[in-house]
């Protein structure tokens, strides 16, 4: 198949990685002579047709830049009738052929969807929940991590000072990946993730014993822990039906039962999105450009889906 033009597009939250694969993929794409169009904010870029030609100087320096070049959404063509129609119709009205999804597990799906309907479609993976299918890591996942940890490096001197229990509430959605590796990259003294029933009497029990000791403690918690309520049917949801986490309030239900239960003064603080902002760091730099001249290269080769 004659390869022209490629679009690329990202998708879902944003996340420090994906600057350095668009720019890889671009880079490398042009240096092979095939044309690329940077669909703007995911999949909605496609149904409204606001899409930049991408050349070498559009990604000159954007190596070490958090965000997305493009912009993202959390648009689903798989749940409005005829909105992937739309996308297909699209994407040969832009006389693309070939895409470069970079995506999470929603933007992913939409990818597996088009592909299974016959639109050549490869898929980089990328999300600071670390939680796709069959990858070990995903770029920004250790940006985050590293955010995080500093996060509970600063907890440790004011809670130190003022003798209290420190909670922080990170992301992660449903899997315990960003909590469990801040966690123990600080040294902290619990970490709750949605994979590990809660068992507060367990937790409070250790809490105090350490608090007795050193007059301090700190805890981890992801924003998906199970805490036997959710906001159930009201519950604000994305496009792809996910519940706003953060709304929950997890840090501050787990900090209120820890004061309950031991009497010590605590303290939640939730990181949320300061975790998806900043330069990458070098592993998701190197990541992220490994990832995007993967794709571009499957792409050459004509191997999609
Ligand atoms: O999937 C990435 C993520 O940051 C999750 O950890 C979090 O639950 C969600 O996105 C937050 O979404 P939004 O940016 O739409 O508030």
């Amino acid at each position: 198949m004659g390869l022209n033009k490629v679009g690329i597009l990202t998708g879902g939250g944003d996340c420090p990685g994906l600057n350095p694969a668009i720019r890889a993929a671009v880079a490398y794409l042009v240096r092979h002579g095939i044309k690329v169009i940077g669909i703007h904010d995911g999949w909605r870029g496609l149904l409204t047709e606001e899409v930049t030609p991408l050349g070498v100087e559009s990604v000159a320096g954007i190596i070490g830049q958090g965000g997305t070049i493009l912009g993202t959404s959390r648009t689903n063509p798989l749940k409005v009738e005829g909105d992937l129609a739309k996308v297909i119709k699209s994407i040969k009205a832009q006389g693309l052929d070939a895409i470069i999804a970079i995506g999470g597990d929603d933007t992913l799906s939409v990818a597996a969807g088009l592909w299974e309907r016959g639109v050549p479609v490869v898929g980089v993976p990328k999300t600071m929940d670390n939680d796709i299918e069959e990858t070990d890591y995903c770029f920004g996942f250790d940006t985050a991590v590293t955010v995080a940890v500093e996060a509970v490096e600063r907890l440790r001197d004011t809670a130190r000072s003022h003798r209290r229990i420190m909670v922080l509430e990170v992301m992660g959605r449903y899997t315990g990946w960003v909590a469990l590796w801040t966690g123990m990259a600080s040294g902290a003294d619990w970490i709750l993730i949605p994979e590990v029933p809660l068992d507060l009497e367990e937790m409070c029990e250790n809490l105090h014993r350490i608090w007795d000791k050193r007059r301090y403690a700190l805890v981890v918690t992801s924003e998906g822990l199970d805490m036997g309520k959710t906001g159930g049917a009201g519950a604000e949801r994305d496009a792809f039906g996910h519940e706003a986490l953060q709304k929950r309030g997890v840090g501050q239900w787990v900090a209120d039962q820890i004061h309950d239960r031991t009497g010590v003064e605590t303290r939640a603080s939730v990181i949320g999105h300061i975790q998806r902002g900043g330069a990458p760091t070098t592993f998701d730099r190197i990541l992220a450009t490994r990832l995007g001249i993967g794709a571009a290269e499957l792409i050459r080769q004509g191997r999609f889906g």
